[in-house]
C-alpha cells in the first residue's frame, strides 16, 4: 500500500426531509448566494423546500449554471459575489451546479489576473468562499470531494481542478428528490459512478485488499441496484443505495494507498469538449477500448475484476478479460447506455483533434504514464463504431 494522507471535512446529511436542516446549518448572518442550474429544482419541489428552510436568511439567487458548467456563466456569478459582498455559496442541483459553484468560490478569492489559470495552469488556490450543497443527482461524488470540472466555450476546453478548500462544508442528500430525474440522467449517474470506481481499481495491484473489496462492493451494488431503479423508480431504498454508491465512489475512500488511472476520464472530457456528449456516455465509449488496449498492463486487476464481480472462471486470461469487457458493456446497455462513436459524433476529424490536444499538452495518461496523443488516437480507433 502506498503512503497517503486523507482529510474530508464535509458533513453529510442523508435522508428523507433533510433539506429542512439547512435552517440550522447556515448562520443567520451569512450573505448567501444560492446557485442553481436550469429549471429542475422549480419542478420537483426542491426550490420550495430550500426557500422554506432559508426563511429569515440573507439570500441572493443565481440560476442558469448549465450541464458541463461554463466558465463564462460562472464569471457572471463572480461579479455578483464581489458586488454584493457574498460570503457563502449554497449550491442546489446536480454535479454541474456544484462544480460551477466551486469554481465561483475559488475565482471570487483569486488574486491573479484571470481565474481560468486555476484550471489551465494549475494556479494555486489559496482561499475560497465556503460552500454548502443540496445535491439532487447521484453521479459525480462532487458533494464529498474537492474536484470541480469546468468548460470554456471560447477555447473548446474542459478542465478540472482540485483543492482542499473546495470540499463543501456540508452536503444534504435526500434520495426522494432524485425520483424526478429523467431516465437519461439516472443512466448517466450509474455509469459515471461505475467508472469512478474502476479508475481507482483496474490499474495494478499494490496489496490493498480493503480498498479492493470496497471497490468491488460498490460495483456489485451498482450491478444489483442499477436495473431495479428502472423497474421500480419510486423505490426509496434503491434511490438511497444508488446515491450513497455515487458518493462513496469518489469521496477518496477507494483512492487511498492505491494506484489510480483516470485515463478514461481524461479522454472522455475531450470528447465532451469537442462533441457535447454527456460525460457518462463518453466513459461508456472509452472504457472497453482502453481496457482492450491496456489488457497486458492491467491484466492482474482485470482478472480479479472478472472473477470477483462477474464470477468468470477460466485459465485463458485473454478469454476471461474479453468476457469481463463484454459483461461490462452489457451492464451499461442494461441501464440504458449503448455507446457508439458514430452516434456521439466522434468522427475521424474529432479523433485527430483529440490526438493533437494530448500531443500539444504533452500530457501522458494512465497509471503508467504510457498513453500520449498517439496511444489516445489508437484507443479511439478501438471504440465501438
Ligand atoms: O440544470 P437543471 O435544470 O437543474 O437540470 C439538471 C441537468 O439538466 C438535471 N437534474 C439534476 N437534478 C435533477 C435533475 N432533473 C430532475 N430531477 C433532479 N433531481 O440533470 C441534468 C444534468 O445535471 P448535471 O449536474 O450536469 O449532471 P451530473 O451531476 O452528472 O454532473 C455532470 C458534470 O460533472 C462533471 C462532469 O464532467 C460534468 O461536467 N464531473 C464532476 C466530477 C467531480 N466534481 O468530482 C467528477 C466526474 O467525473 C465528472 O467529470
Ligand atoms: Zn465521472
Amino acid at each position: 500500500m502506498q503512503n497517503f494522507e486523507y482529510c474530508v471535512p464535509t458533513r453529510i446529511v442523508f435522508g428523507k426531509g433533510q433539506i429542512a436542516r439547512l435552517a440550522a446549518l447556515l448562520s443567520d448572518d451569512a450573505k448567501i448566494l444560492m446557485t442553481s442550474g436550469g429549471s429542475s429544482i422549480h419542478k420537483n419541489g426542491v426550490y420550495e423546500q430550500v426557500m422554506a428552510a432559508l426563511e429569515g436568511k440573507k439570500v441572493t439567487e443565481f440560476s442558469g449554471i448549465e450541464p458541463n458548467p461554463k466558465y463564462e456563466t460562472c464569471m457572471k456569478a463572480v461579479e455578483i459575489v464581489r458586488n454584493e459582498g457574498i460570503d457563502f455559496l449554497l449550491s442546489v442541483g446536480g454535479g454541474s451546479t456544484l462544480d460551477g459553484t466551486k469554481f465561483i468560490a475559488a475565482a471570487a478569492k483569486y488574486e491573479g489576473d484571470d481565474p481560468w489559470d486555476i484550471l489551465a495552469k494549475g494556479a494555486e488556490v489559496r482561499e475560497m468562499l465556503p460552500i454548502g450543497c443540496v445535491m439532487t443527482l447521484p453521479a459525480t461524488g462532487s458533494e464529498m470531494n474537492g474536484w470541480s470540472v469546468v468548460s470554456r466555450i471560447s477555447t473548446t476546453e474542459k478542465l478540472s481542478f482540485w483543492s482542499q478548500h473546495s470540499f463543501p462544508q456540508f452536503s444534504i442528500l435526500d434520495p426522494e428528490v432524485t425520483k424526478s430525474l429523467p431516465p437519461r440522467q439516472v443512466s448517466n449517474g450509474i455509469v459515471d459512478t461505475f467508472v469512478h470506481v474502476v479508475e481507482q481499481y483496474i490499474t495494478y495491484p499494490v496489496n490493498t485488499p480493503v480498498q479492493d473489496r470496497q471497490a468491488e462492493g460498490v460495483l456489485l451494488t451498482l450491478v444489483e441496484e442499477g436495473p431495479k431503479v428502472f423497474a421500480h423508480p419510486d423505490d426509496y431504498d434503491v434511490r438511497a443505495n444508488l446515491f450513497w454508491a455515487a458518493t462513496t465512489a469518489l469521496n477518496g475512500w477507494l483512492a487511498q494507498g492505491v494506484v489510480q488511472d483516470w485515463a478514461i476520464h481524461g479522454i472522455g472530457h475531450e470528447i465532451t469538449a469537442f462533441t457535447g456528449t454527456d460525460h457518462a456516455k463518453t466513459l461508456a465509449l472509452v472504457l472497453p477500448a482502453l481496457w482492450k488496449h491496456q489488457r497486458k498492463e492491467k491484466q492482474e486487476k482485470l482478472l480479479q475484476y472478472a472473477r470477483r464481480v462477474w464470477n468468470i472462471q477460466g485459465d485463458d486470461a485473454n478469454a476471461v478479460i474479453d468476457e469481463a469487457i463484454a459483461k461490462t458493456v452489457a451492464f451499461f446497455e442494461s441501464v440504458g447506455i449503448s455507446a457508439s462513436r458514430k452516434a456521439y459524433g466522434v468522427t475521424e476529424e474529432v479523433c485527430r483533434q483529440i490526438e493533437s490536444v494530448f500531443l500539444n499538452r504533452g500530457v501522458r495518461l494512465g497509471e503508467r504514464g504510457n498513453l500520449g496523443g498517439h496511444e489516445v488516437y489508437e484507443i479511439l480507433q478501438l471504440t465501438a463504431e
